[in-house]
């Protein structure tokens, strides 16, 4: 009973290998065109491939031509150095976006009554987003290391508001403060100093941040620790101080992060290894916050722009001509975006027009993630 159980066996095996060793054997006929390789032949591929088949893994590194993986590759020569302040020309407060308006729209996108707190305000995406919540209704505390032009953007908001709201009888409060959000100290001193001149926060926005491009070995550790310093413990530490506030007040409040879509793809061509990092760091530090603060009704998200023409991005384009194409080659959209294109997506996130809507990353980037 064991043997011809043991015969069928041996049997069920011959057969099974047989079609195989066929295959092999006509095979074996063909002359080995890759000696390097580990990788068994396919045994429905006919020996002569098509130029198809040479721009797959079965094709020799440069064989369907010097076109291969040209848009996939980081550049080491590619270096930009984040610059002197005196370096970058300031952001002015975007004309048109606000006043008086008869279209009706949901209630639940109003700010009124709000406090919102935006780090990195000064300029750039921050002063756009915070002008967002100011049209929105909000009042609104800037948050920079760089002083004087917070105190300019402050006043931009306010000047700009009322020219776009004659007779307003309301101007919304807009303050400056220093704070390095690198520094524990710095962050909770100029947070006691906004509760003190505003009697609360409900919203913030961390905005404060920047990229440099080195190559990963060459990267200075010390600049390394910089930008780990103020994109990823910056984000975390004015998080957590706000986060306490509101649980203090035992009041709901909406912080959001803003990301990179770096922190979900490599950029290419110009490497920025710690910066991706540091992106994936911000983006994940939205959704772990959002579950540990759903409790108190605190909402964290993550938006995640893409390539937003800004004073920095201005710089580096112009500092590599040819990234401007390279760039929007990639972007399924064609488009790099503009700061402004970031308006209705924080004020969706800081509002209860998103409500049910806590450890997301809402991505801002004509679809560059998609491909
Ligand atoms: N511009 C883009 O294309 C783009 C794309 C994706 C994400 N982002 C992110 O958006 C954010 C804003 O970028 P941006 O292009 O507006 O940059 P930006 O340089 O124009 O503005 C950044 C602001 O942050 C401030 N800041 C820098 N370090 C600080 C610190 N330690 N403490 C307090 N403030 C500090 C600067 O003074 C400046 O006002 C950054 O986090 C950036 O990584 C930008």
């Amino acid at each position: 009973m064991f043997r011809s159980h043991l015969v069928r066996q041996v049997v069920r095996a011959a057969r099974v290998q047989a079609p195989r060793a066929a295959s092999k054997t006509k095979q074996q006929a063909v002359p080995p065109t890759r000696q390097f390789s580990s990788a068994p032949r396919r045994f429905d591929k006919e020996p002569d491939r098509d130029n198809v088949d040479a721009a797959t893994t079965s094709g020799e590194p440069g064989e369907s031509g010097d076109h291969e993986g040209q848009y996939a590759r980081t550049k080491d020569d590619i270096r930009v150095e984040y610059p002197e302040e005196e370096d970058l020309p300031p952001s002015m407060p975007v004309q048109g976006r606000g006043g008086f308006h008869f279209k009706r729209t949901l209630a639940a996108f109003s700010l009124e009554g709000r406090v919102g707190v935006v780090t990195g305000g000064a300029r750039g995406l921050g002063l756009v987003m915070a002008q967002a919540l100011v049209t929105s209704g909000a009042d609104v505390a800037i948050v920079d290391m760089n002083r004087d032009e917070a105190q300019r953007s402050a006043q931009g908001l306010i000047d700009t508001f009322k020219a776009e709201n004659p007779g307003a009888d309301k101007i919304p409060k807009v303050t400056a403060h220093f704070c390095d959000v690198s520094s524990p100290t710095s962050v909770n001193q100029s947070l006691a100093e906004i509760i003190k001149v505003h009697g609360k926060v409900d919203n913030l926005v961390t905005s404060a941040g920047f990229t440099e491009n080195y190559d990963a070995i060459s990267y200075p550790y010390d600049r390394m620790q910089k930008l780990w310093g103020v994109n990823v413990d910056g984000t975390y530490l004015y998080a957590v101080a706000v986060g306490k506030h509101l649980m203090e007040r035992n009041a709901p409040g909406s912080i959001v992060m803003i990301g990179s879509m770096s922190g979900s793809i490599v950029n290419v061509p110009q490497p920025q290894a710690p910066y991706n990092a540091a992106k994936a760091a911000v983006r994940h530090l939205a959704s772990s916050l959002a579950v540990e603060w759903a409790h108190a009704g605190i909402r964290v998200n993550c938006i995640s722009p893409g390539y937003m023409l800004t004073a920095l991005t201005k710089k580096i384009l112009d500092d590599n001509p040819d990234l401007q194409k390279q760039w929007t080659s990639l972007i399924p959209v064609g488009k790099m975006g503009r700061p402004e294109d970031l308006m209705g997506a924080v004020t969706f996130l800081a509002s209860d027009a998103s409500l049910y809507v806590t450890g997301a990353d809402l991505r801002v980037d004509g679809a560059y993630t998609c491909t």
